[in-house]
């Protein structure tokens, strides 16, 4: 495995690698669980024994709106090294900060309909970042495909519409959520959880299925997801951010009840925001 730290290392690393097949590209912010080791193993079936998997690690401060947040993410080089190289990584590129982004950088990228509800609503330039770092590794890269996991199912939405509307010839895979034996999603701020919140924290999960169950029963989206908030509030030191049923693609109100929609939540357990989601269908 070979590990680039610059733009340049990256470019003369892949040159050689490209014309062996496909180019597929894991982007992280490190702090690797197994959520993420799922994703380079996808990454490494997808490529085949000829192709390349780059997994780039990169804590992008332009995506965190609260300074707090951005101090407490957890970092973890160098067992993230590790985790890559048993997953099968062939290339992995760590940049920082002030490498990535020009002192006078004046590029923004804007996505002006998805990354208004959600995470959106209340994480605001927090989309922007995303794409403006996603988009950045993808011209770095040039990968032929990019997984992201589904537990950031907006992100994905968003990073969808971006490869779309700007024409990007990369084919973006989504992922399955990784989670404890318990239902809680696998997640980098898990590790931040106090042992109560940590203990309470599965009943996202059991909050999830319960909802799928009760859309699938023919139940009105505003008694689901006013059900999900009353069992989160519930648990003390819990705040719920929000808790929506919406159109899976277009992340708005349901207006086609054949179509599959969303349950997408998030919320404060303490001082760490959990995010969690799971589509449903009323069949
Ligand atoms: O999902 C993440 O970890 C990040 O948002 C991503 C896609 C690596 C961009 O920084």
């Amino acid at each position: 495995m070979q590990t680039a730290y610059t733009k340049e290392e990256l470019r003369s690393m892949l040159a050689p690698l490209r014309a062996r097949g496909p180019v597929v590209l894991v982007p992280t912010m490190g702090a690797l669980h197994e959520g993420h080791a799922s994703l380079l193993r996808q990454a490494r079936r997808l490529a085949g024994a000829e192709g390349t998997v780059v997994a780039s690690i990169f804590l992008n401060p332009v995506q965190f709106d609260n300074a707090g947040d951005l101090a407490a993410y957890p970092q973890t080089p160098r067992q993230d090294l590790h985790v890559c190289e048993s997953c099968g990584v062939d290339l992995v590129f760590m940049p920082t900060p002030g490498h990535m982004y020009s002192k006078d950088r004046s590029m923004a990228m804007e996505e002006t309909c998805l990354s208004t509800v959600l995470c959106g609503a209340s994480r605001p330039g927090h989309f922007a970042g995303v794409c403006l770092v996603v988009c950045k590794l993808f011209n770095l890269v040039q990968p032929t495909d990019a997984i992201f996991g589904k537990k950031d199912y907006q992100q994905l939405a968003i990073l969808r519409r971006m490869v779309r509307d700007l024409d990007i010839p990369i084919t973006l895979h989504g992922a399955e959520i990784v989670r404890e034996a318990d239902g809680l999603a696998l997640s980098s701020r898990n590790v931040r959880l106090s042992p109560e919140h940590r203990a309470a924290a599965p009943a996202i999960r059991r909050s999830l299925l319960a909802a799928r169950a009760a859309y699938a029963a023919g139940d009105a989206p505003g008694d689901i997801c006013a059900a999900v908030k009353a069992t989160l509030s519930a648990i003390p030191g819990v705040r719920v951010d929000y808790a929506e049923l919406v159109d899976a693609a277009t992340l708005g109100p349901i207006s086609d009840e054949n179509r599959l929609a969303l349950l997408a939540l998030a919320a404060w357990f303490g001082e760490v925001r959990l995010i969690d989601n799971i589509e449903l269908s009323r069949s």
